[in-house]
């Protein structure tokens, strides 16, 4: 069966003052749909690189990423915007939750911000919500939860849209150990009803709990 993302001789060179830096160099691989994928690599090597332009937020300097077998690359720019709101999510090491917003709210923007009509937004958002844990903590705002509790608003977020995949850069990296175990517990649960993650962590014992593992050094693939 074709792969949900196939990555094709992936390059990225950064434009430096102190000249070119090449970080990812010919990176091949597949990620099957429902897989839940561990990357992991050293500070700099060039994992969140990697996710970025997995999920279409900086362009690769050579090389291809296929989603279902399109070229997201060759999409043109609308295309490419509408592309990015509704097939990928997000969760980074730090919430980047508003913290104007309520739970509730921060749950639902990318709905609201894609046009759905907001009884809807509101009762997908709960629904997912719920999901995670956070029926109990609708109406706070993100000052007013812990950090486990924001990194699920996150989440929750994230799978607004029903993406087809979720990237997650260090989702634990600021979190305690007990916590950041939950929150991987979670993510597998998701992953469960079909949720496919690729998930950047430093955490070897975490790591091991998904499908596969794909190891970066010097800014390739090595396992
Ligand atoms: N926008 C950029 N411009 C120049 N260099 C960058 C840029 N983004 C990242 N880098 C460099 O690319 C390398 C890989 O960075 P990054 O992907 O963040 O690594 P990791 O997430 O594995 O720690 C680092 O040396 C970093 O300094
Ligand atoms: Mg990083």
């Amino acid at each position: 069966m074709e792969p949900l993302i196939s990555v094709k001789d992936l390059n990225k060179t950064f434009t430096t003052p102190g000249g070119a830096l090449r970080v990812l160099k010919d990176i091949t691989f597949d990620v099957p749909r429902g897989e839940m994928v561990a990357l992991m690599g050293p500070s700099g090597v060039g994992k969140s690189t990697l996710l970025h332009i997995l999920g279409t937020l900086d362009k690769p300097s050579s090389g291809n990423v296929f989603y279902e077998g399109q070229d997201v690359f060759a999409l043109k720019e609308d295309a490419l915007c509408l592309f990015r709101s509704r097939s990928v999510g997000y969760v980074f090491q730090f919430h980047h939750l508003l913290p104007e917003f309520n739970t509730l709210e921060n749950a639902m923007m990318p709905a609201l911000i894609s046009g759905t009509n907001r009884d809807e937004a509101v009762k997908r958002a709960s629904q997912i919500l719920s999901g995670v844990g956070l029926s109990g903590r609708l109406t706070h705002k993100p000052g007013e939860l812990s950090g486990g509790e924001q990194q699920r608003v996150a989440v929750a977020r994230a799978l607004m849209l029903d993406p087809k995949v979720v990237l997650a850069d260090e989702p634990t990296g600021n979190l305690d150990t007990q916590t950041g175990e939950e929150l991987f517990q979670l993510l597998k649960d998701l992953n469960k009803k079909g949720t496919t993650f690729i998930i950047v962590t430093h955490n070897e014992t975490l790591a091991a709990g998904c499908g596969r593992i794909i190891r970066m050094r010097d800014g390739m693939i090595i396992a």
